[in-house]
């Protein structure tokens, strides 16, 4: 059976869900939302890192490339970032800020490979 493209769509489909629910944090981070936010974003962030290693064994890819350990930087910091807005809505601003980023240079990463 290919793997592949169901790996590809459980990245993707996780991407758009944990960043749904992060800017939803940061739209309303009202505490009473905050339980369900960080489990869906918690289980969205698991799938994503799962699909993501899942298609660097398919694809037979270097754990060590540049652009990997990069993009799991970016996913790092994307996945921390419902939880602060919680505890920091003050920071929500500079916070929406910070998640573009995080995910613009994931995907410089991925569609550049620039090392
Ligand atoms: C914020 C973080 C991330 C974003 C925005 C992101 C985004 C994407 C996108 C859009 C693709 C599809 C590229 C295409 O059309 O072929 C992709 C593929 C991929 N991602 Fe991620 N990703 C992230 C994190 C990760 C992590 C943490 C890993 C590793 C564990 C990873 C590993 C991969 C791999 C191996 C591919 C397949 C590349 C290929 O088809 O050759 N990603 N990612």
């Amino acid at each position: 059976m290919e793997r592949l493209p169901y790996y590809h769509i459980l990245h993707l489909l996780s991407l758009i869900v944990l960043t749904a629910h992060t800017f939803m944090a940061f739209a309303n981070p009202a505490p009473e939302n905050r339980k369900r936010t960080l489990m869906i974003t918690g289980i969205a962030s698991l799938l994503m890192l799962g699909s993501g290693f899942g298609m660097m064994a398919v694809l037979k890819l270097s754990y060590s490339a540049g652009w990997v350990l990069v993009k799991f930087v970016c996913w790092f910091g994307l996945s921390a970032l419902a939880g602060i807005a919680y505890r920091k809505a003050h920071l929500r601003g500079v916070l929406s800020t910070v998640a573009l980023g995080l995910i613009a240079t994931a995907l410089f990463m991925v569609y550049l490979r620039p090392f």
